[in-house]
């Protein structure tokens, strides 16, 4: 079968394509306009897996640019990752989310459509959660949806197309909610990492907390800030479920499963069922790392809940999926070791 994966030049997608492409016998077309995304990550798809990864330069919201792709090529499924995803920059630039995480992925469904795509797997996130109510954590798919930000808006909307196209066409999707993903891959090796040739998390300005916290670490900024100690949960700063980008990877592995074998559409959530504070995480990156870089207490960042769990009964009910590093110091030491070898 042929996927195409939208986006797959970042972090979360060539993961994932690396896992399908390990994991499958799927062909792969990757595009990406590579505005985030990352030609080096391309390369070690590639590299690794020859003529099964066809790259095209293109944005995926270009209707042209689709017609052309999808008439040369028979597209079986698509694993859509290509967005926008900075919580804090949604709410300055709501528009430019709505653009690009809304209407570029109508024109997308637009082609879909036409071209009888049967499969479609969508990065959702937590986020459409906004700020769940403490009673019902770990968040369940059936909790309301009350994004807090315009990112989170984003994507629940993207559901909502989603659920509506499934009801009058052939097309099923599986849209995949996200937790905070980090980490990097458990295949790369010291060998692999000290020629340059590792697959992690590579970001242009990087906001996410353990990327930043890592980067402390290395070197690469002076220190950090807290955003908010006085929200109300055990230490006061914010709680987040951390999942291993490896088990997020596997999770799209067993969407597709899913819809091969069971020809319906589902929401599931991606995490580990429990979480950890900002605190906790910046003192095992210290741990981790050996190096006690400064930590300023800031205020609160616009769009930010207090806490988001993970439910993830269902997903393992519905699918073979089982987590396998589930343990923030492998999360950590993974993306530590990936961070040191961008230095090199
Ligand atoms: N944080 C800091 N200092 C920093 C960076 C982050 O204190 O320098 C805090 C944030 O305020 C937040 C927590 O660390 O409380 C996690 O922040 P991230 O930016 O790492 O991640 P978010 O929780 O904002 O968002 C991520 C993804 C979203 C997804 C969400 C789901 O980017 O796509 O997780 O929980 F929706």
């Amino acid at each position: 079968m042929t996927l195409l994966c939208t986006g797959a030049a970042g972090y979360i997608g060539s993961h994932t394509a690396l896992t399908l492409l390990e994991q499958t016998d799927a062909r792969l077309i990757i595009i990406d306009d590579l505005r985030t995304g990352f030609m080096e990550n391309i390369a070690l798809l590639q590299r690794g897996f020859g003529d099964r990864v066809e790259f095209v330069e293109m944005d995926f919201g270009d209707r042209n640019a689709l017609e052309t792709l999808f008439s040369r090529v028979q597209i079986d499924g698509v694993v859509h990752f290509g967005a926008s995803l900075i919580v804090g920059e949604s709410v300055q630039k709501p528009l430019s989310y709505y653009h690009n995480n809304v209407a570029n992925v109508i024109a997308l469904l637009e082609a879909c459509a036409r071209f009888g795509v049967k499969y479609f797997i969508f990065s959702s996130t937590a986020a459409v959660y906004g700020e769940p109510d403490s009673a019902l954590i770990p968040v369940r798919e059936d909790a309301p949806l009350a994004p807090i930000n315009p990112y989170g808006t984003s994507k629940m909307m993207v559901e909502l197309i989603l659920q509506d196209i499934a009801r009058i066409s052939p097309l099923r999707y599986v849209a995949l909610r996200y937790f905070n993903v980090a980490g990097a891959s458990m295949k790369n090796t010291p060998e692999l990492l000290s020629r340059g040739l590792g697959l992690g998390q590579r970001s242009k300005n990087a906001t996410h907390l353990i990327k930043v916290a890592l980067e402390c670490a290395v070197g690469k900024r002076n220190g950090m800030s807290i955003f908010g100690e006085d929200y109300d949960t055990s230490d006061g700063t914010c709680i987040r479920d951390y999942i291993h980008i490896d088990d997020l990877a596997a999770a799209h592995v067993s969407a597709l499963d899913f819809l091969r074998e069971n020809g319906e559409s589902a929401v599931f959530n991606v995490g580990y069922n429990h979480g950890y504070s900002v605190k906790e995480v910046i003192q095992v990156v210290k741990e981790i790392s050996g190096v006690d870089f400064p930590v300023a207490m800031a205020a609160r960042r616009a769009g930010d809940p207090a806490m988001l769990i993970a439910s993830n009964q269902k997903l393992k009910r519905h699918t073979n999926w089982q987590p396998k590093f589930d343990d923030l110091r492998t999360i950590v030491r993974s993306a530590y070791e990936f961070e040191c070898s961008l230095r090199s």
